[in-house]
């Protein structure tokens, strides 16, 4: 077993990776608890759910809306949940995104706990408090930043994650390790084959140490005002190109990041050789590193979506692997940049 500690303002959570059966008390989910799960994973996961107070989600992140909060608010109500219910979001980073928004503010909120089932979630979503739902096309806009009482993380759910869904989720792995990591990624790229197996030996250790980088980051910056920036390396352009194709998150990350490493390497940071070890671990992964849109159309994306907080833009590159700086630059040069290695 491994156990971290998010030390948030308010709350403190305790990531904890190893058995289910023996990290959950069972009170905790008996009598005056809820939990909210996926349609997917309500027929997967039937026999642990049978017998519970249980709120069904549909799945995908265009469920992930205040639409889906008003159901959660009524099945509550109408279940007669009070100040001291519990709410456990049993699920991937979309339910239990929206699983810690419900608790955080249903009767002023309270206490919560994830059980992550998919890579994403357990590596990400499911740590560090951030909890919320997307508006029409602005994702994760409304929302707070609460900490659960726990995370548990098992990695038998992951035996029944689709494989792409375990790619998906190897992005943000690999994300973590070239912004804080440098022997973690050595290790990754030199076995990547063995990473790949999700029931294999390492997967436990391999939590253990992902989970380690995101509480680090989180414990100095829980609110994102410096270092946590850094988790945003890939995004700026992952994003645009996640809402221009609609691809899966992980996989439009993978290409950000790409565009992020080669941009390191104009900014005189990352060399040619650092460059090509990052695309091939991300090809060799699964993940995609090339996109078919016009340079022009993420260029218009992601101005739009910077509108709201001017000019310029917190750029994360990496220094060298295992390592990202915060580079504020003029929205106006990072284009530039972008076409330059277009
Ligand atoms: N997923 C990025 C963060 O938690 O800050």
């Amino acid at each position: 077993m491994c156990t971290h500690i998010v030390k948030g303002k308010i709350n403190s959570s305790a990531i904890k990776i190893g058995n289910i059966s023996k990290l959950l008390d069972n009170k905790t989910i008996s009598g005056n608890s809820f939990i909210i799960t996926d349609d997917n994973l309500a027929v997967l996961y039937k026999d642990f759910l049978y017998d519970k107070n249980v709120i069904v989600v549909n799945h995908g992140d265009k469920n992930k809306n205040l639409s889906t909060m008003d159901m959660i608010y009524d099945k509550l109500l109408k279940a007669g949940a009070d100040r001291k219910s519990f709410i456990l979001g049993f699920g991937g980073g979309m339910v239990t995104d929206i699983a810690g928004f419900a608790a955080s503010t249903y009767m002023r909120g309270v206490r919560f706990g994830f059980i992550p089932t998919s890579l994403l979630a357990m590596v990400d979503a499911s740590i560090g408090g951030k909890n919320g739902v997307n508006h029409h096309r602005f994702k994760n806009i409304i929302g707070n930043i609460n900490q659960p009482d726990f995370v548990i993380i098992d990695p038998v759910f992951l035996k029944t994650l689709p494989e792409e869904e375990y790619i998906n989720g190897m992005a943000e792995a690999i994300k973590h390790l070239l912004i804080a990591d440098e022997s973690g990624f050595n290790n990754y790229y030199a076995n990547i084959k063995s990473f790949l197996n999700k029931t294999g030996n390492e997967i436990s250790s391999f939590l253990c140490s992902q989970t380690k980088i995101k509480v680090d980051i989180v414990n100095n910056d829980e609110k994102e005002t410096g270092e946590r920036k850094k988790l945003n390396f890939g995004h700026t352009f992952g994003h645009a190109i996640e809402k221009l194709s609609g691809i899966k998150h992980g996989f439009a990350v993978s290409i950000g990041m790409i565009i992020a490493a080669k941009i390191s390497g104009k900014m005189g940071y990352l060399s040619s050789n650092e460059i090509q070890i990052i695309e091939n671990t991300l090809m060799k992964t699964g993940l995609p590193v090339s996109y078919n849109l016009p340079a022009h159309k993420i260029l218009e994306t992601i101005t739009k979506d910077k509108k709201k907080s001017g000019d310029d833009i917190d750029f994360i590159a990496l220094e060298k692997i295992g390592k990202a700086v915060i580079v504020p630059i003029k929205i106006k040069d990072l284009k530039k940049l972008f076409i330059e290695i277009n």
